[in-house]
């Protein structure tokens, strides 16, 4: 089949496309042709940071496609439907095998490019959110507010009738961004984000603050929350170099959740949530923008303007 795949990590030119063995299911999981692949936040910190686990390795979280063979043990799909997956490897390639467990039916109808778009950004918000237990009448600041992830998180966040304050690097994107659900952009520059909030709540805090990018200076942001308040850390683009202070966190009397998709899965309703996230998408009562498509050959350039700052949409790409 044909891959883009990388030796080493670092800028997007490491990826180079060329031909790798096909991949063969085992027990539990489903073979699919890859139609859409969506190049996720977490592809770029990977191909940044990680180095493959093997020569030859193809990276990647989300695509969809259609299920061409069933492994052993898999009752929950059959050959000939369409899914969105995501797993921690595999997605940048023509064909890809993925637990069933990790694939979801995709609605009738639903454009491929969007259900692979749609599934990791919108099932990360709805539980981000339901961590945060986000409430009518709060206030919640995202920050990342115009990444894949961010996006649909200022949604979920107005719907459930929340004040939504969101941070980006570029104060026209976030202007657009109004059209999310966003009340109060907040642009990166010299003033602190904590003291951009309190002028914006008249001193106040946020009620829950969802870090979707895994700021290294997490703890200058902290001070943005009331006493009390809810942290839900989900993103890892700088995390590793992050240092909380406990004190701060317990003087404060702050609750911290972790967040991650991949090790939630096993948890009850997480699987559902996803579902209902993808399906809000397939309506339209969640908007998920697409910013541009390129074929699997020019993996490279596509994962160069996925890391461009300042812009809204997931780049997808096509085998
Ligand atoms: N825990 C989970 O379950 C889970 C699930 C999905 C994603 N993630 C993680 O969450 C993060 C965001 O994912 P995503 O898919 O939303 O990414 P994305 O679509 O690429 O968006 C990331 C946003 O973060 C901002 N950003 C700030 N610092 C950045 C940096 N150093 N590098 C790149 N972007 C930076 C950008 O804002 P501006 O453009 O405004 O500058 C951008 O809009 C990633 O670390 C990913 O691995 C975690």
């Amino acid at each position: 089949m044909h891959a883009a795949i990388y030796d080493q990590p670092g800028k997007p030119e490491v990826l180079y496309y060329t031909e790798v063995p096909d991949p063969v299911p085992g027990e539990g999981e489903i073979l699919i042709k890859v139609e859409a692949i969506s190049i996720e936040g977490g592809d770029i910190g990977g191909r940044r940071s990680s180095p493959p686990a093997f020569a030859g390795q193809v990276g990647g979280y989300a695509s969809s496609g259609e299920v061409i063979e069933l492994g052993p043990g898999v009752t929950s799909f059959k050959v000939g439907d369409k899914v969105s997956v995501f797993s921690w490897k595999g997605s940048h390639a023509s064909l890809r095998v993925v637990p069933a467990s990790q694939s979801w039916l995709v609605p009738e109808g639903m454009d491929m490019k969007l259900a692979t778009a749609a599934l990791i950004g919108t099932g990360t918000a709805a539980q981000a959110l339901f961590q945060g237990d986000l409430k009518a009448g709060e206030t919640v600041l995202v920050l990342g507010a115009a990444g894949g992830v961010g996006v649909p998180t200022l949604q979920l966040a107005s719907k459930i009738g929340a004040r939504v304050l969101g941070t980006g690097s570029s104060a026209a994107t976030l202007e657009e961004l109004r059209n999310y659900g966003l009340s109060d952009p907040i642009v990166l520059n010299d003033t602190p984000i904590a003291e951009q909030v309190k002028s914006l709540l008249n001193g106040g805090g946020v009620d829950v603050l969802i870090d979707t990018v895994g700021l290294a200076n997490l703890q200058e942001v902290l001070p943005a929350v009331k006493d009390g308040g809810r942290v839900v850390i989900l993103g890892a683009f700088e995390s590793s170099q992050a240092t909380l202070s406990t004190m701060y966190i317990l003087a404060h009397r702050l609750v911290i959740h972790g967040c991650l998709l991949g090790q939630a899965l096993v948890d009850d309703g997480v699987y559902e949530r996803m579902d209902t996230a993808l399906g809000q998408a397939a309506t339209g009562e969640l908007k998920v923008p697409i910013d541009k498509v390129f074929p699997l050959s020019e993996a490279a350039a596509a994962h160069a303007r996925a890391e461009e700052r300042g812009r809204i949409g997931r780049v997808i790409m096509v085998p």
